[in-house]
């Protein structure tokens, strides 16, 4: 899959990520472990140089496991030392931290990407089996949270990390909006698939239309139809759909034709942050109370009706939850300098945000002004649906 990378591949590439934008920066008779990583770990970084396909990860045999761990060990170590030498000052130890995020983003991915690979091999491997059987809860009834028009700040108000692409925090209008309380479950979106939701053009947006019918999608990715009912390939092996899980693995097209099939639409990223932030001001325990990949469910959960006390459940963990804003520039945005602004910045065109993080997020990588992006047709990574009317 030509978005998916070998995890021997994201494990030399959080490497040189460290050894490229520390090392040699802070270095200066800094030799390069092996100056073939330099092409073949450079995942899109063109002021470094050439890059190896990321379409032909897959057939990197070479460098062994063995010797990317190696590797690993050796920057590492080298890193670890500068650390405990205080030899990092202010841009060295801002480059420090991106990389630790880097690397839990990679972490992320490689979830994703083995989730993927698995799910091509008809035996369905299982990466782990499952560690608690969801209770028989029942999804809460969906309700739906008033917010009123005004003048709101979005954006990252640099009370701790944060990217980029989340600055500067910046006024903007909103009309009086609501968002439902809780994310689509499967049942819900089983009703969508039964009603024709996948052959009646009128839900779609044309290139999602398209998508539909070039890459013969009628379920979201990794479902499949057996004589027994549906079935959902996971990171614990194939499993019966539970209707009461929220639906995930959807594209930003599918997302976008269930909410119209439901009467509804999907959120406004300025929306969701303005509910999520407020929600974890006043219950702060809201963010660590998800279900991210420290649960090692790596699946989502049956909504539980806790939520911290707040309103609205699931807002963080579980799945991404697709917006319909573009992902772009904030007003006052800039790249920052050298080949680190090729991090974020280039991709703000054709892609949509999405917010909230996953069962395959840690913990301590989310916040409410994280934005998460990918082009429409994406399905593999953890993508929900929450509904805004
Ligand atoms: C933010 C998840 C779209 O996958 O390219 C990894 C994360 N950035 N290395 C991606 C990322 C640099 C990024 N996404
Ligand atoms: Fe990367």
């Amino acid at each position: 899959m030509p978005d998916a990378s070998p995890l021997r591949w994201h494990l030399a590439h959080t490497t040189w990520f460290f050894e490229t934008f520390l090392l040699k920066e802070i270095l200066s008779s800094y030799e390069p472990w092996n100056p073939h990583f330099e092409v073949l770990f450079n995942s899109y970084y063109n002021s470094v140089g050439e890059q190896f396909p990321r379409a032909n990860r897959g057939l990197l045999t070479r460098p062994s496991v063995q010797e990317i761990f190696e590797y690993r060990h050796k920057i590492d170590e080298i890193i670890l030392q500068l650390i405990k030498t205080e030899s990092l000052h202010h841009d060295a130890l801002r480059i420090l931290e991106i990389g630790l995020q880097h690397e839990q983003q990679h972490q992320e991915l490689m979830l994703t990407d083995l989730k993927h690979m698995f799910s091509c091999n008809p035996l369905f491997p299982i990466y782990r089996t499952q560690k608690s059987v969801n209770q028989n809860w029942n999804s809460p009834e969906r309700k739906w949270i008033a917010h009123e028009e005004g003048l709101y700040e979005i954006g990252a108000r640099q009370r701790e990390f944060c990217y980029d692409n989340e600055l500067p925090r910046h006024r903007q209008f909103v009309e009086s909006f609501s968002l439902s309380n809780r994310l689509v479950t499967n049942a819900e979106y089983l009703v969508f698939i039964e009603e024709g939701g996948y052959r009646r053009p009128e839900f779609w947006l044309s290139m999602g239309w398209q998508a539909v019918e070039s890459q013969k999608w009628s379920s979201p990715l990794y479902w499949h139809q057996t004589d027994d009912g549906w079935s959902q390939f996971t990171l614990s092996g194939l499993r019966s759909i539970d209707g009461q899980e929220p639906v995930t693995h959807v594209s930003y097209f599918e997302a976008d034709a269930y909410a119209r099939w439901a009467g509804c639409r999907l959120p406004e990223e300025a929306e969701w942050e303005i509910a999520a932030e407020d929600s974890v001001d006043k219950y702060p325990e809201l963010i660590v109370q998800g279900n991210y990949v420290e649960s090692e469910k790596y699946h989502p959960q049956i909504c539980s009706n806790e939520g911290a006390g707040s309103a609205y459940q699931q807002l963080f963990g579980d799945v991404w939850e697709w917006t319909r804003s573009q992902y772009s520039a904030y007003p006052g945005y800039h790249t920052p300098e050298g080949a680190i602004g090729e991090y974020n910045g280039k991709f703000m065109c054709n892609q949509f945000v999405l917010r909230g993080g996953s069962c395959a997020t840690s913990a301590s990588h989310i916040r409410s002004s994280y934005r998460n992006f990918f082009p429409p047709e994406t399905r593999w990574q953890f993508s929900g649906i929450r509904l805004a009317k």
